[in-house]
């Protein structure tokens, strides 16, 4: 297990900007948001009529290394950021995440929500607090780079209005939501100008 040094370095619980140019994806981002939408209506009317809900809103996208889909994810939470009272939380796993690193990420969320947990609390503990402090609190997470469901199940609010968008390289559905998103590769078009605005337009008009 590394060491809370080396956990630490790399955490941030703060979302990171958007991509100054996001290309294509306008299909994507209309599903997820009639996704989004749809289902947070459903929820809203389940507390009028005291319906059972269980957990939040789960929105779930992958697709195959480096097609986008961190890009798109930080564009569609930096998208539904205005609905949100809270500052919305930010966890990547890196595809590969052990205990002592759930464990920071979770002091780090109680920490952001103003809480000060007891160092000697262990990942069941942290986990229990997290439920427990999030009751009752419209968040928006953004969990990157998830290698599997267990793990992204430690970081999960117990607050049926939260909303929290996993992005992982194979779909986490139906464990952790319904579908999945899957991330196809830009269209040509998109492609064309993606790179053409990587390498300066200049260099395509010559060649
Ligand atoms: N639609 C897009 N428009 C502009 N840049 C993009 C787009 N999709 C991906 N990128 C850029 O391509 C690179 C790889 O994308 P990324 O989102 O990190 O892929 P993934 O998370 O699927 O591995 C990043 O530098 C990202 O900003
Ligand atoms: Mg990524």
């Amino acid at each position: 297990m590394s060491s809370e040094t080396s956990s630490r370095a790399s955490i941030t619980v703060e979302l990171p900007q958007r991509a100054r140019n996001l290309y294509g994806r306008s299909a994507d981002i209309s599903r997820l948001r009639a996704v989004h939408d749809d289902e947070m209506a459903r929820r809203r009317s389940h507390s009028i009529t005291n319906g059972q809900l269980h957990g939040p809103l789960i929105l779930l996208l992958h697709g195959k290394p480096g097609v986008g889909k961190t890009a798109l994810a930080r564009e569609f939470a930096h998208q539904l950021l205005g609905e949100f009272r809270y500052k919305p939380l930010y966890a990547d796993l890196h595809n590969a995440v052990d205990a002592s690193r759930l464990r920071q990420i979770l002091v780090d969320f109680l920490q952001a929500l103003g809480d000060n947990p007891p160092p000697t609390l262990k990942l069941p503990g942290l986990r229990q607090r997290f439920q427990d402090i999030s009751a009752g609190r419209h968040l928006l997470i953004l969990i990157d780079s998830a290698r599997d469901a267990a793990e992204v199940e430690y970081l999960l609010p117990s607050e049926t209005q939260c909303v929290v968008i996993v992005v992982s390289r194979r779909s986490l559905a139906p464990r952790l939501a319904g579908e999945s998103h899957y991330l196809g590769a830009l269209s040509t078009d998109d492609s064309w100008l993606m790179l053409a605005a990587a390498a300066g337009t200049d260099a395509f008009e010559e060649a």
